[in-house]
């Protein structure tokens, strides 16, 4: 699909505003999407933050946790790749302690202000959002031990320039942790151009061959992919079904 982030930005917009409301999150509540009987994208309930706090930070992610999945280290420099309200930025924060950075990039300005605001609330000063698109993002080359992202890199028409930017800042050593939806097969070209299908992170999913490719085309190595059983989901479409996973791929930029 393309010509899509403007169409994109407004649906997060919307869907962050919905996911306030009724204090849920999903992927995709505003439009029609395809049928999904069950959904291998979005956690379920919120995440209470600290829990002394009570803050509730909506998810749109393909995974739970993507933080602590990471293996962080304090001190760490972690770029998060549309990084939304928040939910897995500042739990990044609060591991890399305040020797070390999070930084969130996103192009929608509601989920920019609600991760900054709750930053804020939270006392976590080591927490930066930057608005941007995460095919030409806005940090300079070799910053980061580690680039999260957790269910964005599917929203991006050309991945390769997205892989390419996560290698340009990150330091030689540094590691990629991309949660994201990955197709059980190629997934026909009409749900590929279906709008409502790509901002519910369908659309766009690669199959796990399409990921490794591009990650490795854009430099990476140890490329590994951890398919999450339990979150997968099939989709109905024009009659057929289509199966769809939540995958952890992790790569890195090599010495
Ligand atoms: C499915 S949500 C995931 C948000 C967050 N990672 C989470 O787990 O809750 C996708 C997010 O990526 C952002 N996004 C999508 N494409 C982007 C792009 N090309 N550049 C920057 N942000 C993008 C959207 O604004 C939205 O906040």
């Amino acid at each position: 699909m393309t010509d899509s982030k403007e169409y994109i930005k407004k649906r997060y917009a919307k869907a962050l505003e919905k996911a306030q409301e009724k204090n849920t999150s999903c992927c995709d509540s505003s439009e029609p999407a395809p049928k999904q009987e069950e959904s291998a994208c979005c956690s379920n309930k919120p995440i209470l933050l600290p829990k002394k706090q009570e803050i509730v930070i909506p998810s749109f992610g393909s995974t739970s946790d993507l933080a602590k999945k990471a293996n962080l280290e304090e001190g760490d420099v972690v770029v998060d790749f549309g990084s939304g309200p928040g939910h897995d930025l500042l739990s990044v924060a609060k591991l890399v302690g305040k020797k070390g950075k999070a930084i969130g990039i996103d192009f929608t300005p509601e989920m920019i202000e609600h991760a900054t605001d709750l930053a804020k609330k939270m006392s976590l000063d080591n927490v930066e959002v930057k608005q941007g698109d995460i095919a030409n993002v806005p940090l300079e080359d070799n910053i980061a031990d580690v680039v999260i992202s957790n269910c964005v890199i599917n929203l991006s028409a050309n991945k390769y320039d997205v892989f390419k930017e996560a290698f340009r800042i990150l330091k030689l050593g540094g590691r990629l942790v991309d949660s994201d939806i990955i197709a059980a097969q190629e997934l026909p070209e009409s749900l590929r151009k279906d709008k409502d299908a790509w901002c519910g992170c369908i659309g766009g999913a690669l199959t796990q061959e399409g990921y490794v490719e591009a990650i490795k085309k854009a430099g990476f190595s140890d490329i590994t992919v951890d398919i999450e059983s339990e979150r997968t989901g099939k989709i109905n479409w024009e009659g057929n079904d289509y199966l769809i996973h939540s995958g952890i791929i992790r790569a890195t930029k090599p010495e």
